[in-house]
């Protein structure tokens, strides 16, 4: 069976910033995610993990090595793959329903066919009723689901999420991660997700990519064989759990400490 996703010898170059050479940000990168499974990507911050969603997503190059998506390399970005962002990245100007649909309007898909789509998602994420608030009139939760509901929108093939609940405080951050697990439990997609949070990644992930830093590229990949559907507290309160933190935390302080070198 071909992958959903498969990033193959990615290696990724920048300019130093004296603009006189290039330092090398990701090294080697090789991995695949099968149809409806949950990767994760975690390492120390400037390891590249952004950098490396950017190039799936086509909205950066890789310097050599390629990303094929179902079988069909990525070029540029298209509506094969949906992006989440840290920081939601709404137009101010849009209605939540108008953010929502916006990649619809973008790929000429008819109004009935926007509608349906628009009525699906404010259900799917719990925003019926708000469709015709602006962004600044709904907490930064609220937010984030419309930018949830605008990748899930397209129906895309994968989903990328750049951290999506770093910008959220505590409470906020944990319901809706709660929610959007329950989200993915009734429609599972092969989700690609960023994060430097270690209960983050368990929670979610059938597999964990733990990255090193300097230069970027993954040093373990580790798996999570916890039952599915999974209870946030039942899990945290788990053995398994309690091991992969543990193995997760020594990999990551290693890294940490290379940093401080
Ligand atoms: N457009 C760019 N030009 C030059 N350097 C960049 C650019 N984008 C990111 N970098 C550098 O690449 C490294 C990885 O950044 P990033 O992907 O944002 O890391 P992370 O998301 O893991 O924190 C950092 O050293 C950062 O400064
Ligand atoms: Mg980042």
């Amino acid at each position: 069976m071909v992958p959903a996703l498969e990033v193959r010898s990615l290696y990724k170059q920048f300019p130093t910033q004296d603009g006189e050479g290039f330092h090398d940000v990701l090294v080697d990168v090789n991995f695949t995610a099968e149809a409806g499974e949950f990767v994760s990507l975690i390492g120390p911050s400037g390891c590249g993990k952004t950098t490396l969603l950017r190039i799936v997503h086509g909205l950066e190059t890789a310097t050599t090595g390629e990303i094929i998506c179902n079988g069909m390399e990525v070029k540029k970005p298209d509506h094969r793959r949906g992006l989440v962002f840290q920081h939601f990245n709404l137009f101010p100007w849009r209605t939540v329903v108008e953010n929502i649909i916006y990649g619809l309007e973008v790929r000429g898909d008819d109004r009935g066919r926007r509608m349906d789509r628009a009525r699906l998602m404010l259900d799917l994420v719990g925003l019926s009723g708000f469709e015709n608030h602006y962004p600044h009139e709904i907490s930064g939760g609220m937010q984030q689901r419309v930018g949830i509901a605008r990748a899930l929108a397209l129906d895309p093939e994968v989903l990328l999420m750049d951290e999506p609940f770093g910008a959220l405080d505590a409470i906020t951050r944990e319901k809706l991660q709660r929610d959007i697990s329950a989200i993915l439990e009734r429609q599972p997609k092969t989700t690609l997700f960023v994060t430097h949070n270690m209960d983050e990644a368990i929670y979610f992930s059938d597999r964990i990519l733990v990255f090193g830093t300097r230069p970027g590229r993954i040093i373990e990949e580790v798996k999570v064989s916890l039952p599915r559907p999974r209870q946030a507290d039942t899990i945290r309160a788990s053995q398994e759990f309690a091991e992969l933190r543990t193995h997760l935390w020594q990999l990551l302080s290693k890294e940490m400490q290379r940093e401080d070198a």
